[in-house]
């Protein structure tokens, strides 16, 4: 695991869009395992620039959204579709043929998570996956208790997520009770994982993950058994850590 520190959060999410940019640069048709959520916002803005300024061309990759919510369609604002579309798909030249959300209205949901699987591994696997961190460890949708082996399937949200959740939604009513996940085991077999995470209220989780034990209690924490996992926090974040860790993610070699 390679822990990077960055002073800010612009500084972190700039250097995480780097680190992506340098493997689909190497890679043109990778495989990019993607994240909701406010924490990697920066990095889709930093992506969608080098895309602007640059030409960073993702014309051949592939994509695989870790999540989303059961019973919201597509078009919903709090869907997980419609985040994607509106804060990155949009302004980038991905072809949506290559675009695969999980799909939170599919009638048989067994079936189509049965389906998410087998199309992971029919484009050779995730080359790299965002994730975010939960307040309480949780990666993607899978709450502390998940089988550290789980794979895509349906999960009943904690009230903790909805209530962490409901600041998006006009009443906590609304949120919904259950989503689409892929599981901590299909995290895990992503060749390479990109851990992001800024704020405060995120330094415990962040702590668990890196430095305490490795349980299902904390999710995240099974990153410490990835061969090639990386953390990018900001200061803020990073309060609770003791450890000493880098600033950057070049030519370090994996601890
Ligand atoms: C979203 C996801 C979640 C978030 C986590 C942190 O696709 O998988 O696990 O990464 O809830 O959310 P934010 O970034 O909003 O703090």
């Amino acid at each position: 695991m390679l822990v990077i520190v960055k002073e800010t959060y612009d500084a972190m999410s700039k250097e995480a869009a780097r680190l992506v940019a340098d493997r689909l640069r190497k890679k043109p048709n990778m495989v990019l395992g993607l994240a909701t959520g406010s924490t990697p916002l920066g990095l889709y803005k930093e992506l969608i620039r080098m895309h602007r300024d640059e030409g960073l061309d993702f014309s051949k990759v592939s994509t695989f959204n870790l999540d989303e919510y059961v019973g919201l369609p597509p078009t919903h604002d709090q869907s997980y579709h419609y985040f994607m579309r509106e804060n990155f798909f949009k302004d980038i030249n991905l072809d949506v043929r290559h675009i695969h959300v999980p799909q939170g209205m599919a009638k048989d949901i067994d079936a189509f998570c049965a389906w998410y699987e087998k199309r992971i591994a029919e484009h050779g696997g995730l080359d790299l996956q965002v994730l975010g961190i939960g307040g309480n460890g949780h990666i993607a949708f899978n709450e502390p208790g998940s089988s550290l082996g789980s794979r895509t399937r349906i999960k009943t949200l904690t009230g903790t997520t909805r209530m962490d959740n409901a600041r998006f939604f006009k009443t906590k009513e609304e949120v919904p009770r259950y989503a689409i996940t892929m599981g901590v085991g299909t995290i895990m077999d992503a060749k390479e994982l990109l851990l992001l995470a800024n704020k405060t209220g995120k330094a415990d989780a962040v702590k668990a993950a890196v430095e305490g034990p490795i349980t299902a209690m904390c999710p995240a924490s099974i990153i410490q058994m990835h061969a090639k996992a990386f953390v990018f926090v900001d200061r803020d974040a990073a309060t609770k850590l003791t450890g000493n860790y880098n600033d950057s993610w070049e030519s370090k070699i994996f601890q």
